[in-house]
């Protein structure tokens, strides 16, 4: 029986010592210790031996039990380190990593252009005000004294959207809406886009116009100029050629043009200017008595003047851009370097 003892703790032992996981571990146990186990069992069988063998027999099988359990919670405590220490290795963070660089936004060249020139007009004391898209025959045309057989009301330059339905070509019916809301004095832009069938390096299908209205009593030809060429001075700089051409609008009289000198080739001509040496940014002149009749305003007690220009343009005159395209294309490295 002794010798039995001794090798069945060594068997035990080294059983223990070979288990490689928690579970190879958990089974030794049962085996060895369990209540149906070896080690147990010898206990048990321990009341068939002579009595004199009794006690000795009975502390040597106690000996190997807990010699067993010692050796069982000790690899147990070596695994459980083990498979932590495996666990630390796999989940292991490189904190000398550099981080994930988030790509920051910046503002399209051409809402910088809008957000400048509504900063100078705010200035000089111009509310923002906003009109719809989708207008009327009303607003677009009729109010702003333009007949039925204008040729700008031709289907080659205005998209119909029905029989009096249109998309504004210009931001000028918003003139009209603001006047019928409000007495006079006025004084407002009112920026937006605008569509046109048109398309090529200088002009794109939809566009963006800044109106701008001017109301109230003594308002001279003067005023206007005044106001736009400091604002071509404030956005272009002093050394940009600018001039004022005279112009036709049918509803305003008398009218003008203000062109910048080409950014391309200063003037000399090229394609983007039309070999002209000049772009057109915007056009002008006095509201028309007609129109000022129309909203319900006297001719003889307010005078106003009114301009439109184009958003598109002022930007590649600025930055020096000669296709209108590039703005639409959202080509990154374009927008980039705004
Ligand atoms: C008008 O649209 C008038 N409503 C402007 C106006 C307002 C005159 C108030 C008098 C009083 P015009 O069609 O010329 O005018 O357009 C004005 C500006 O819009 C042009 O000077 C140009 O800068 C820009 N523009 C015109 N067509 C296009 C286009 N297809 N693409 C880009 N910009 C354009
Ligand atoms: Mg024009």
């Amino acid at each position: 029986m002794d010798e039995k003892i001794t090798e069945l703790t060594q068997e035990a032992v080294s059983a223990i010592d070979q288990a490689e996981t928690l579970e190879q571990l958990q089974a030794i146990r049962v085996k060895y210790l369990g209540k149906k186990g070896i080690i147990t069992g010898l206990l048990r069988s321990l009341g068939q031996v002579a009595p004199e063998a009794r006690p000795r027999l009975g502390q040597a099988v106690n000996s190997a039990r807990a010699t067993v359990e010692q050796r069982i919670e000790a690899r147990r405590e070596q695994l459980a380190a083990e498979l932590t220490q495996a666990r630390l290795e796999r989940e292991r963070i490189d904190i000398t990593l550099p981080g994930r660089v988030w790509p920051r936004g910046r503002l399209h060249p051409l809402t910088q252009t809008l957000n400048d020139i509504k900063a100078f007009f705010m200035g000089y004391g111009f509310e923002v005000v906003e009109g719809p898209e989708v207008e009327t025959d009303y607003y677009n045309f009729e109010a702003l004294n333009i007949p039925k057989d204008h040729p700008a009301r031709d289907m080659q330059d205005t998209f119909y959207l029905g029989e009096d339905l249109l998309l504004r070509t210009q931001t000028s019916p918003v003139q009209i809406r603001v006047m019928e809301a409000t007495k006079p004095p006025v004084r407002i832009i009112a920026p937006g886009k605008v569509y046109r069938v048109d398309a090529d390096p200088t002009h794109s299908p939809m566009f963006q116009q800044v109106e701008g209205l001017l109301v109230d009593k003594d308002i001279t030809f003067g005023d206007l100029k005044g106001i736009l060429a400091e604002f071509a001075r404030h956005l272009f700089g002093k050394e940009r050629g600018v001039r004022f051409r005279p112009s036709y609008f049918p509803f305003t009289e008398p009218s003008a043009e203000m062109d910048i000198s080409c950014m391309m080739c200063k003037g000399a001509g090229c394609r983007v200017c039309s070999e002209e040496g000049w772009i057109e940014i915007l056009g002008s002149g006095m509201v028309h008595p007609r129109v000022l009749e129309m909203v319900g305003y006297d001719p003889e007690e307010v005078g106003g003047f009114a301009f439109g220009m184009g958003v598109e343009r002022i930007a590649m005159l600025r930055y020096g851009i000669d296709d209108i395209r590039l703005f639409f294309d959202n080509d990154l490295r374009f927008l980039h370097q705004f």
